[in-house]
């Protein structure tokens, strides 16, 4: 079987540690795309030396040529502007919405086949624009967000407990922002419902958290926003299109008729594959977890309207 190839537009933070991610899980060969001159030449060159001491097999180059991306299995948008303290999501908007639109019209072009995901924001408005932009049927665009608010819930959920990660599962609704919807009734620990372990307030408290994770880490930081986190759950949900894999996660992914909406992206549980999303799985919503996932289905129909603006 020839390699998978993997573009990834934007050799910021987010793209490079992607970059670095998706060769240590030996998932393809990578692209990295910048409109910076020799910073993508300069840390693909650097992730491909990393190559043999990691012992994977795979080619990591940077440019700023599209014709290098030509014929990707999936195309991972990362370029844009980020966070600085004291920014919204949404004040990224009307910078984001050219640099993406601009990007995706380009890279599909050289790729008709891909799966496209998205990472830049704010989230549910640059899928959007993606898709609208590249002409790729809705499925097969996505955005990453749920991945990431579920892996902070889950980490700050294993942490309280004293138990692993990895027997956390979680799942949030909804759009990336204020808005975003955690479950905590869809919170299990190794299969027992998460109120065996912690006070409805001590969970309300974790929800909150999670909810302001991004704005916690660019406080931090000062200089621009999250990245390791993100970046790892992109390449969580390119390794289940590339793998086939079939994992059923939280993504921004296209709704034809699903929760009674149509025609926006917004976080649901989506099985991926080779196709993309390949179904968008409904779970039962109590009257108050429609009413929040509602709410932030209005405010990101709010950010298409804006975008719209633009296009
Ligand atoms: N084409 C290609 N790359 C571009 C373009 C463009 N038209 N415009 C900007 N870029 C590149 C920048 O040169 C920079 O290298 O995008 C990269 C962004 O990197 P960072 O500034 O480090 O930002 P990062 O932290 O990676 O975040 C990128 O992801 O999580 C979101 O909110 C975040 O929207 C932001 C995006």
């Amino acid at each position: 079987m020839p390699r998978k190839k993997i573009t990834i537009v934007g050799a910021g933070n987010v793209g490079a540690s992607a970059s670095a991610y998706a060769s240590a899980r030996e998932l393809g060969d990578i692209v990295l795309l910048d409109i910076l001159e020799g910073i993508p030449q300069g840390k693909g060159l650097d992730m491909f030396e990393t190559t043999p001491v990691l012992g994977v097999d795979t080619k990591v180059i940077g440019t700023g040529d599209y014709g290098d991306t030509r014929d990707s299995d999936v195309i991972i948008i990362t370029a844009g502007i980020a966070r600085k303290p004291g920014m919204s999501r949404d004040d990224l908007l009307a910078t984001n919405v050219k640099i993406v639109g601009e990007v995706a019209e380009k890279a599909a072009a050289r790729s008709p086949n891909a799966i496209m995901l998205v990472v830049s924001n704010p989230l549910d408005a640059m899928v959007y624009t993606a898709w609208k932009k590249s002409g790729f049927k809705p499925r097969r665009v996505a955005g990453m967000a749920g991945v990431l608010d579920a892996a902070r819930f889950r980490s700050f959920l294993a942490e309280e407990i004293g138990v692993s990660v990895q027997d956390v599962q979680a799942l949030v609704l909804g759009g990336h922002g204020d808005t975003m919807a955690p479950l905590t009734r869809y919170c299990f620990v190794g299969g027992i419902p998460i109120t065996k372990f912690l006070t409805r307030e001590r969970l309300d408290q974790i929800v909150q958290r999670t909810r302001d994770g991004g704005a916690e880490i660019v406080s931090l930081l000062k200089t621009g926003s999250a990245y390791y986190a993100p970046s790892a759950a992109v390449i969580e949900m390119a390794a289940s299109i590339l793998l086939d894999k079939k994992r059923l996660l939280p993504c921004a992914a296209y709704l034809d008729g699903e929760f009674g909406e149509k025609g926006l992206f917004v976080g649901v549980p989506a099985i991926l594959g080779a196709n993309g999303v390949e179904r968008v799985v409904e779970p039962d919503l109590t009257p108050e977890e429609q009413a929040a996932f509602a709410k932030s289905v209005a405010a990101v129909r709010g950010l298409m309207a804006d975008v719209d603006k633009l296009l």
